[in-house]
């Protein structure tokens, strides 16, 4: 059993791996607490964490996740409502899980991937063209940021003129800058925004998932409440990560020639590549809370009923015991990583997001052959909600 639990502070955000490799020393599964004072397990194990992705003993639903979380901490500043942790699919089980998870599924099947195909290749293109113009330009904010932010407006049925705005909110909620009231804020300010869209659309509804989810409301298939989370989930997650997926795979390729020359030979093997950015870097490490519903055997140590428990995806998906090497890329990844997590909770845009990564990787190599990055070390952040490049300053093409 551990008995004293290490806070995590700026140490841990500065080397995750570097904990992660320490504490796998002492088993499976770590205790920690979080920078507000919460305790949480933490499973690392690749094995573990898949059969904990699966295991009904953890659950997700937000009464429940809020009771523990006071349980755990009577002092946490926890404000549920500020921060609109309503009921979306990633807080909720069987069976609304199930019920919202059939709402969404449609539009995200891999063949509604597929469908969008063209209109991701034109719009990659049109940003393409525009870094032409540049001697050097940061890649994030020219192209890995507005590619999937125009892809999920589309689909969703969000004016794209309204992007800075959300992008603003979407910040300070996933990242770990700003303070509490600022998050707060921006939470709410988020949630008055979609109410009014909601409003907009069952007015004049459009050919977009917003719209279906209205039809949906309207047809008692989903409520109020979980109608504007969903739409809140879908708005962040839609984006925030793909950012982080496309400007990752991009930084790796400029700093490993030998495979960056892979592909540019065999574009065919880019998929490939994508999976392991995904594995080694992926943008979702720790934004997987649970709770334990009953006692949770974790290798050597049982997990009691009514703890916080959150599975590393960054862990697992670099577990030696699991990926002989784990800290390098290997082509074709040797087994399926966690990086868009498993079982029901499973990402359901994981389709769309591959998609959206290969067509900029494959369209960013082809136009820009030469592509070179314009700063030793690009800025990079890791909150517990997600992690990635925040600037990738390039030069497009090399003089
Ligand atoms: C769930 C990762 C892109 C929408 C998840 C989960 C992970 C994840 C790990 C499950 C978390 C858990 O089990 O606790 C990623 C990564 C992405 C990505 C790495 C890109 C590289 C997207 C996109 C969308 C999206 C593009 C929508 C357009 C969702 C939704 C859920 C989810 C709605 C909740 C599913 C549920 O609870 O059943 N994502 N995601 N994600 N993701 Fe993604």
């Amino acid at each position: 059993m551990v008995d004293e639990i290490e806070a995590l502070g700026p140490e841990f955000f500065a080397d995750p791996h570097g904990h992660y490799r320490r504490w796998r020393e002492q088993g499976p599964v770590h205790r920690v607490r979080l920078p507000r004072g919460t305790p949480r397990w933490v499973i690392l194990g690749y094995a573990q964490a898949r059969a904990a992705l699966t295991d009904s003993r953890l659950r997700k639903d937000i009464d429940g996740m809020i009771a523990a979380t006071r349980q755990q901490n009577p002092h946490t500043a926890f404000n549920p409502e500020s921060l609109n942790l309503g009921p979306h699919p990633l807080n909720s089980d069987p069976p609304d899980h199930t019920r919202l998870r059939r709402l969404i599924g449609p539009a995200f099947t891999p063949r509604s991937a597929e469908a969008m195909r063209p209109r991701i290749q034109q719009i990659t293109d049109e940003l393409l063209d525009s870094l032409a113009d540049h001697e050097t330009v940061d890649l994030i904010a020219a192209f890995a940021m507005p590619l999937p932010v125009m892809v999920i407006c589309e689909l969703l049925g969000v004016p794209y003129t309204d992007r800075p705005r959300f992008r603003a909110w979407s910040q300070l909620l996933v990242t770990s800058t700003g303070t509490a009231e600022q998050r707060h804020a921006a939470s709410r300010e988020m949630s008055a925004y979609l109410t009014d869209l909601i409003e907009a659309k069952k007015s004049a509804p459009g050919a977009d998932l917003l719209s279906d989810l209205v039809r949906a409301h309207t047809a008692s298939h989903l409520t109020a409440d979980e109608l504007l989370a969903t739409a809140y989930l879908l708005l962040i997650a839609g984006h925030e990560t793909t950012v982080n997926l496309i400007s990752s795979g991009v930084n790796t390729l400029l700093h490993h020639p030998d495979l960056r020359r892979t592909l540019q030979q065999d574009p065919t093997r880019i998929p490939s590549a994508i999976e392991e950015f995904l594995r080694l870097d992926g943008p979702v490490d720790f934004t997987t809370p649970r709770y334990t519903a009953a006692p949770l055997p974790v290798g050597p140590i049982e997990i009691p009923e009514g703890e916080l428990v959150s599975i590393s995806l960054a862990a697992a998906n670099r577990d030696p015991a699991h990926y002989p090497p784990p800290h390098t890329i290997t082509l074709p990844t040797p087994t399926p990583h966690l990086a868009f997590g498993h079982g029901i909770h499973h990402c359901p845009g994981a389709p769309l997001a591959r998609l959206e990564a290969e067509i900029a990787l494959t369209s960013l190599l082809h136009r820009y052959p030469t592509l070179a990055p314009a700063a030793p070390t690009p800025t990079h952040h890791y909150s517990l909600v997600i992690q990635g490049l925040t600037t990738l300053p390039i030069h497009p093409t090399t003089p």
